[in-house]
């Protein structure tokens, strides 16, 4: 096999009309192909609806892979991890009562099924033997980091094999014992996945493979980040030596990222490790081309090193990246959510114990949760056993507090004689994307306990995401003035020259924002993360509208565009 040297980039993760010109800066780089995963729930959001346009128009961006003068790699899963909601897998298939998702159950293996008979066929009109790009596929990810079902890796590669796929094989696993035996499977050549120690890392590949090539399917030279935790770094030159040493070794590499890009909306994911750990909307992962699709340090770096190796093209041509001008955007309407709710939500669903998104049939959003408490009852602990993700509380309209996923938080409630009307509005953050707790469900899952006893009789609505709530903004005063959140605010701004921008929203607290409807995701003042990427392609000619939802507190109107991203302080 000849040495590849490869660059991760999610098509979903970068806007279509910006997929071509930070192509090229990869095949400028030095690489020879890009590699790619296939997000399962962005392409069939709701069973047997599927899409392959927009963000989701994989053929569309192995084109332009292919136009850049690129192969290709592809990673369908059917399950990606990829710091990606759920890890790609869909809600609407994870929240199947007693389903064993990532093994060979049948519902499970149904759906993978159907999937792969509409995606399957499209890659392999692709593939090189066909006069197209794709160079090779990878069966499942990681699997050995979680589970050891070889049926099901089996069914996975003779069912790829079935759709037409002739080129190579492969799969990724961290370079230990116990993945290597777990992911492995004849017929499909073992890539390992690390960021340092490639010596050691491809001598146990070689006691598990002696005769697979070495390859570093996901080298990580940069990482993501948590909301509440410091920003990851990692210095240029320690990973452009660890890069020089692999090459040296004849080995190839797939750097994991080389673009990284944005999860936008709501299609980032989170980490369990004992506690809930949501991701953050950026996926800059401090790759050489950072999120706006600019060369950084690392780039340079990069290109040097692989400049050794091999012959590599002209660099690229430097460009001064045109940023919208640092500006503050005066939100000057705004309504109370709860004012607004019953004209933007959907639902009207009514059941003894509160359902699930799942069984709500909403993948992610706000959920209004509704109940009447019948009194007198003395005072007790209200407790939400294993919300998910995070609440606001209120008892006859007024809040008792907000509650987040592991909190294990109580309010003491006196029910008086009338009875007492009860409110919990969840909102749902990423789904697992690691480990066992992929596949978790969103809402009030455990259910509401008043001490011991169930809280029962749920009215239920709900406002889905990332869709653009339909507001009318006129309702605005009608309950006075809006003073606190939850709340959606409205602006807009002019522009003479769409460019990318860097919006902060310092002062705010928890949401979601808007440019001309498309959902740039979601801000935390936990940090680190403090400006949302704001693509150049949404950004119009003219008037131009912002809207946010801000859940927690209003103590701003404004929103600010900045000269440049802030994603946090790397030792804070
Ligand atoms: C693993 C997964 C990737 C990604 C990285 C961390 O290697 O295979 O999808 O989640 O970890 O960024």
């Amino acid at each position: 096999m000849p040495q590849i040297i490869s660059g991760a980039f999610h098509y979903a993760r970068v806007h279509p009309d910006q997929w071509r010109p930070r192509l090229e800066l990869c095949r400028a780089m030095g690489l020879d192909t890009i590699e790619t995963y296939v997000p399962w729930n962005l392409h069939e959001p709701q069973p047997g609806d599927f899409r392959f346009d927009g963000f989701a128009d994989i053929e569309a961006f192995l084109e332009q892979v292919a136009t850049a003068g690129l192969q290709a790699i592809v990673r369908p899963g059917p399950y990606i991890c990829a710091e990606w909601d759920n890890g790609g897998l869909p809600a609407w298939l994870t929240g199947t009562p007693d389903i064993h998702i990532r093994t060979a159950d049948s519902t499970y293996l149904e759906a993978v099924d159907r999937w792969f008979d509409e995606l399957i066929p499209r890659i392999a009109a692709r593939q090189v033997t066909r006069g197209g790009n794709v160079t090779m596929l990878q069966i499942e990810n990681e699997y050995g980091s979680y589970g050891s079902d070889l049926a099901y890796l089996t069914h996975l590669r003779d069912g790829l094999r079935a759709r037409g796929i002739d080129v190579p094989l492969f799969t990724s696993d961290g370079p230990g014992d116990h993945m290597l035996t777990g992911g492995t499977i004849d017929g499909a050549a073992a890539t390992v996945n690390f960021g340092s120690k490639p010596t050691e890392a491809f001598d146990t590949l070689r006691r598990h493979r002696p005769r697979d090539p070495l390859f570093c399917m996901e080298f990580w030279n940069g990482w993501f980040d948590h909301w509440g935790e410091k920003h990851h770094v990692r210095a240029a030159s320690d990973v452009a030596a660890t890069l020089d040493e692999m090459l040296s070794m004849g080995a190839s590499v797939n750097f994991y990222m080389v673009h990284g890009g944005t999860s936008f909306g709501v299609t980032a994911g989170a980490n369990h490790d004992g506690s809930y750990l949501p991701t953050v909307t950026s996926y800059d992962y401090d790759a050489p081309i950072d999120e706006a699709g600019r060369p950084t340090e690392k780039y340079w770096a990069y290109r040097e090193v692989i400049g050794r190796h091999r012959e590599i093209p002209a660099p690229p041509e430097p460009a001064e990246p045109a940023v919208l001008p640092q500006t503050t955007v005066a939100l000057d309407s705004a309504v109370s959510l709860r004012a607004a709710w019953d004209t933007i939500a959907t639902g009207g669903h009514r059941s003894p114990h509160p359902p699930t998104y799942e069984e709500l049939g909403i993948s992610h959003g706000l959920v209004r949760y509704r109940a009447h408490l019948r009194g007198p009852r003395q005072a007790y602990p209200l407790t939400l056993p294993g919300v998910a993700d995070r609440a606001h509380v209120y008892a006859g309209g007024e809040l008792l507090g907000i509650v987040n996923r592991d909190d294990d938080a109580a309010f003491e409630l006196e029910v008086p004689a009338e009875g007492l009307d009860l409110e919990v509005l969840v909102e749902s953050m990423g789904r697992v994307n690691y480990g066992v707790h992929t596949g978790e469900r969103k809402g009030l899952v455990e259910g509401v306990l008043h001490g011991g006893q169930y809280v029962h009789g749920w009215d239920v609505s709900a406002l889905e995401l990332p869709d653009l709530p339909a507001v009318d903004w006129s309702v605005g005063g009608a309950g006075g003035p809006v003073r606190t959140g939850p709340a959606l605010l409205r602006g807009t701004f002019d522009c003479v020259s769409p460019a990318d921008g860097f919006l902060a929203l310092d002062g705010w607290g928890k949401g979601y924002v808007w440019i001309n409807g498309f959902c740039l995701g979601r801000y935390w003042d936990k940090g680190p993360q403090r400006t949302l990427y704001v693509p150049a392609p949404v950004v119009r000619d003219g008037a131009n509208e912002v809207v946010v939802l801000e859940l927690d507190r209003l103590e701003q109107s404004t929103v600010t565009f900045e000269a440049s991203a802030d994603l946090g302080r790397a030792d804070a």
